[in-house]
């Protein structure tokens, strides 16, 4: 069996950021799942069935034979347990982000200590991009196609009932 890694998220919605940093990984790991899960501190624009509908859209579209797309309840050290994957990966941006990552990562050390967290640096054009501010350029009718797939942008301007 190859080495398998786990690129969890809320993914409310992927961004090309995210596709970037799945990429990179495909490079180093034999097989990636990208797994919607649920950030309770996150209250999300897309339901998770529509999230991990996007997921999967943008995976086919990518073609990569060894990126899959799946979702996950409940503990991501659970589920990766479930899936016998041996890492995390989580993308790192800014300085920002560390502390969240940190916590994460060793929290789910502490559940479950055989698997590492890896963190990829995205390329830089992708530094400043995040989920939250693709939404608020899409609600505000600003142009958001250098950010995500069209597939993604299509449904950011349905869910806020504009015309593209
Ligand atoms: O894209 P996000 O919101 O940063 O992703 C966070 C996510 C979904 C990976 C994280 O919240 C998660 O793993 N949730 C499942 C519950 C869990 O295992 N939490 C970590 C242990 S405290």
């Amino acid at each position: 069996m190859g080495k398998l890694a786990i690129y969890p998220g809320t993914f409310d919605p992927i961004t090309n950021g995210h596709i970037d940093i799945v990429i990179r990984g495909s490079k180093i790991f034999d097989e990636i799942i990208i797994a919607v899960g649920e950030n309770p501190h996150k209250k999300t624009l897309f339901s998770h069935n529509e999230r991990v509908e996007l997921v999967k859209e943008v995976v086919d579209q990518l073609g990569f034979s060894n990126i899959t797309a799946d979702h996950f309840s409940g503990l991501l050290a659970d589920y990766m347990r479930r899936k016998k994957a041996i890492a995390v990966i989580r993308g790192l941006r800014a300085l920002s982000d560390f502390e969240y990552e940190f916590q994460l990562a060793l929290a789910n050390r502490k559940i479950y200590p055989q698997f590492e967290t890896v963190f990829l640096m995205p390329s830089e054009q992708f530094i400043y991009l995040s989920s939250s501010m693709v939404k608020e350029i899409a609600q505000n009718g600003g142009d958001i196609s250098q950010f995500v797939p069209p597939v993604v942008e299509e449904a950011l301007y349905k869910k806020f009932g504009r015309a593209k």
